[in-house]
C-alpha cells in the first residue's frame, strides 16, 4: 500500500485503501460484505436503493456505502442496530409494492434482515401492464425495483442509446420509454444489455418468457 493510502476502521477492523475508494469497496477488500441492490460493478453507482446504508461515526444520517468515499480515520459500522433497522424497513417497503418472486437475491436479503414482507401489505399497488411489444424481450414492471441499472446501461454508461427513461411520480414512478412508445418505435437496438443487468424478473428474454408460459 502506498504512502497515500487512507486508513479507516470498519467494524473495528483497520483497513487501508487508496484515496477515492468507496466504503463499499473498502469493506469488500477487508472481507466485509455490505448488501446492495442498485449497485452494479460495471455501472456508475447511483445510490437509489439505500440498502448499502452504513453508520459513519459523526455523520448525522446513515451513508450509502456505494458512493461515499473513505476518509482518513473514518469509523464505519456496517452492522449496527440502526443500520439493520434501516435495511429491514427498506426491504419491507420494496416488498409492499413490488413482486419479488423472481428476485432471489432480494428474497435472501429479506430473510437475512428479518424483514416482514407483509408489514405494509394492503397499500396502494402499482398498476403497470406487462409490455410485450417486440420480438426480443418483455418488460414486466410489476417486478421492477427501480434500481436504474437498465436506464444507465442504455444511456451513457455503456450503450448511448437512450431508449429507456424515467416517468411518473410517487406511486406512479416507473421506468419506460419516452411518451410510452412501443420499444420498436424508440431508438432501442435490442442489444440486450438492460436484460443482462436487471436484478429481478422485470426484463426477460422472449425465449425464456415463452418457455415459462408454455410450461404453465
Ligand atoms: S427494469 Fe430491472 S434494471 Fe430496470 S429499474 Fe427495474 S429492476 Fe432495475
Ligand atoms: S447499493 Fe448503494 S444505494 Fe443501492
Amino acid at each position: 500500500m502506498s504512502d497515500a493510502a487512507i486508513t479507516l476502521t470498519i467494524n473495528g477492523q483497520s483497513v487501508a485503501v487508496p484515496p477515492g475508494t468507496t466504503i463499499l469497496a473498502a469493506a469488500k477488500s477487508a472481507g466485509i460484505d455490505i448488501p446492495t441492490i442498485c449497485y452494479h460493478p460495471n455501472l456508475t453507482p447511483n445510490a437509489v436503493c439505500r440498502l448499502c446504508t452504513v453508520e459513519v461515526q459523526g455523520a448525522r444520517v446513515l451513508q450509502p456505502a456505494c458512493v461515499v468515499p473513505v476518509a482518513p480515520n473514518m469509523v464505519v459500522n456496517t452492522e449496527s442496530e440502526r443500520v439493520s433497522t434501516a435495511r429491514r424497513v427498506i426491504l419491507e417497503l420494496l416488498a409492499s409494492t413490488v413482486d419479488l418472486h423472481e428476485a432471489p437475491e432480494i428474497q435472501g436479503q429479506i430473510a437475512q434482515f428479518g424483514a416482514d414482507a407483509a408489514r405494509f401489505a394492503g397499500g396502494k399497488q402499482r398498476d403497470i401492464p406487462l409490455y410485450d411489444d417486440n420480438p426480443f424481450y418483455i418488460r414486466d414492471y410489476s417486478q421492477c425495483v427501480m434500481c436504474w441499472r437498465c436506464i444507465q446501461v442504455c444511456a451513457d454508461d455503456v450503450q448511448f442509446t437512450y431508449a429507456l427513461t424515467w416517468g411518473g411520480r410517487g406511486i406512479g414512478s416507473h421506468v419506460g420509454t419516452a411518451f410510452g412508445e412501443d420499444m420498436p418505435d424508440t431508438s432501442c437496438v435490442f442489444c440486450g444489455n438492460c436484460v443482462g443487468v436487471c436484478p429481478t424478473g422485470a426484463l426477460k428474454g422472449k425465449v425464456e418468457f415463452e418457455r415459462e408460459h408454455s410450461d404453465s
